[in-house]
Formats: C-alpha cells, sequence, structure tokens
C-alpha cells in the first residue's frame, strides 16, 4: 500500500525531522526540479481555500509533477459515486497522489483505504490538518533553532479547529509544552484527559510563552448556544495592542489564517515585527514539496 499522510501521528518522530530538514534544503534553495517527474498530482478540494490549495499546488509544480484542480462541485459523487469508485477511476486516469480537503472528519482516511495512490489530508473536518502543523513546526524551528522544550499557546476555537488538533499531536512529539487557552464550551475536554494545560487567562498565559498561536472562530462549523457573545470573547480572547505589550519581544504571533480582523486580532497585531503570518505562509510552500517527496520517494512503507 502506498503511503499516505492523514495525521501526523503517521510519521514517526524521525521522519518529522527529516520533512523539516528537506523543507529547510528546499527553503534555501535546494534542488526540486525533477523530483516528481512524471507523477500526476490531484487536488481535490471540497471545502474553501487559498492558502493551502494554492501552496500545494506550486509545491508539486516545484518538485515537477504534473498538477491537475479537480473541482469535486462538479464530480459523480454528487451522481451516487461511491468513495471507492471515484478512486479507482482517479488511479484509473494517473493520479498517483491526492490532496484532499472535506468537511467531513475522516474523509482523507476513506479515500485513502480505496485509493492505491498516495493521499496528502489538506483538511478534514475538524480532525486534522497535517501539513499546517509542519509549516508551524518548520516556522518555530527557523525562529528559535529548536522546537524542543519551546511553550505554545494556542488560543481561541480550538474545538473545531484542525490545525490546532494537529499541532497538539506534533508539537508533543517533538517536546514543545502546549498550553490551551479559551472559552470552556470551545475547549474539547479530551485533550484535558491527554494532560494538556489549559488555562482561562490569556493575560497571565502571555509572558511566560515563546510562541502565541490564535485562531478564527470557526462559524461555518459552530452549533449555536456555544459561541460566547463577540464581545465577550473579544474581551477576554482578542490580541490586541494591549496584549502586545505583555508578549516577550522575542516571542513570535502565528496565524493559520484566514484571520478576522477585530475578532481574534487586531491590525496590530498583523503590524507587530513579532508576527510570523506571511513566514508561515511561505514555509507552507516548501514543508509541502518536501511531504510530496517524502511520500512518493522517501517514505518506507509500513508492514500492514
Ligand atoms: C485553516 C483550515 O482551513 O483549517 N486554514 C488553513 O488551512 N491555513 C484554518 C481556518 O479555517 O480557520
Amino acid at each position: 500500500m502506498a503511503r499516505s499522510l492523514l495525521d501526523l501521528d503517521d510519521l514517526s518522530r524521525e521522519e518529522i525531522d527529516a520533512i523539516l530538514a528537506a523543507s529547510e534544503r528546499f527553503r534555501d534553495g535546494g534542488a526540486a526540479r525533477d523530483l516528481l517527474a512524471g507523477v500526476t498530482v490531484l487536488t481535490l478540494f471540497f471545502e474553501g481555500s487559498t492558502r493551502t490549495v494554492t501552496s500545494f499546488t506550486v509545491a508539486a509544480q516545484r518538485v515537477g509533477a504534473d498538477v491537475i484542480s479537480f473541482a469535486p462541485g462538479a464530480s459523480s459523487l454528487g451522481k451516487g459515486e461511491t468513495i471507492a469508485d471515484t478512486a479507482l477511476t482517479l488511479y484509473a486516469i494517473g493520479a498517483r497522489v491526492i490532496v484532499v480537503r472535506h468537511a467531513e472528519s475522516g474523509f482523507a482516511r476513506r479515500l485513502a483505504d480505496d485509493f492505491a495512490g498516495h493521499v496528502v489530508n489538506a483538511g478534514d473536518g475538524t480532525h486534522a490538518h497535517p501539513t499546517q502543523a509542519l509549516l508551524d513546526l518548520m516556522t518555530l524551528r527557523h525562529e528559535f533553532g529548536r522546537v524542543d522544550g519551546l511553550r505554545v499557546a494556542i488560543v481561541g476555537d480550538i474545538l473545531h479547529s484542525r490545525v490546532a488538533r494537529s499541532n497538539i499531536v506534533g508539537m508533543r512529539m517533538l517536546g514543545v509544552e502546549v498550553i490551551l487557552v479559551g472559552p470552556p464550551t470551545l475547549l474539547p475536554a479530551g485533550f484535558v484527559a491527554q494532560g494538556v494545560r489549559v488555562e482561562r487567562d490569556l493575560d497571565a498565559v502571555l509572558p511566560n510563552v515563546d510562541a502565541v498561536m490564535m485562531l478564527r472562530i470557526q462559524r461555518e462549523r459552530i452549533a449555536s448556544g456555544l459561541l460566547p457573545s463577540l464581545d465577550d470573547y473579544t474581551q477576554r480572547y482578542q490580541l490586541n495592542a494591549r496584549r502586545l505589550a505583555a508578549l516577550r519581544p522575542d516571542a513570535v504571533v502565528m496565524h493559520p489564517g484566514p484571520y478576522n480582523r477585530d475578532v481574534e486580532l487586531t491590525d496590530d497585531v498583523l503590524r507587530d515585527p513579532r508576527s510570523r503570518y506571511a513566514a508561515q505562509v511561505r514555509n507552507g510552500t516548501y514543508v509541502r514539496m518536501a511531504v510530496l517527496d517524502f511520500l512518493v520517494n522517501g517514505a518506507a512503507v509500513p508492514a500492514a
């Protein structure tokens, strides 16, 4: 069976290190052009995306793949074709890698079960978004020279965030201390059970972290009643000029995008020299080049 990347725990710690090292080589101009020559990569996005889909497309092109972008709105899944049928069809046409995003948690795994090539999960429901976590780890590693021993606060709508979930998995594997901060209704209880630290007071947390990762409130996934009043939310959890003053001068601010101005952050944050939003987006392309190369050329296939 071909190797897929559905979440970060599909990888060993050594494999994550190797992917991050390869990402840095690509960033520094390492040769990439022919790595996926003759390989067809298909992007299959059932949910909206700006950063992730363009970043995967650019990454696949830079490693020499042929890229097809398929708009599933017009697909035969809507005509009753099953995922298995679709997977068989896409493989027969020549796709060897599918990069997939879907609103249903677990969709990428279902596709990987049926597809003979590699599947890369570009976000499935509230479950996982492994390449986002890899680009965040790359950004931290560049900033601090290491990730082991860093302390990172993830702030906001953690319940609906596949970005937070994959980051928690990856950061814990690599020895980062994660602190979750957000309203109780938007914090899944499961993490507490796993020993992840939860704090309610953002002001108390900010002076003591190396990085703070702000999240968007995902209104499109939120059940009514879970959302506190927006006023209350911004008062407690918004990163703004006053709170930036509490953050260490050498700390960094991250956000996976898209951000909602004046909700989880203000323009002061985007202008602040500690903001790493653009670096995160830039690193996304290198990480995705490395993931494609790893899956197609480098990954050992685990024993079934
Ligand atoms: C996120 C996503 O789609 O999971 N964005 C991204 O990929 N950078 C986060 C979000 O939608 O808030």
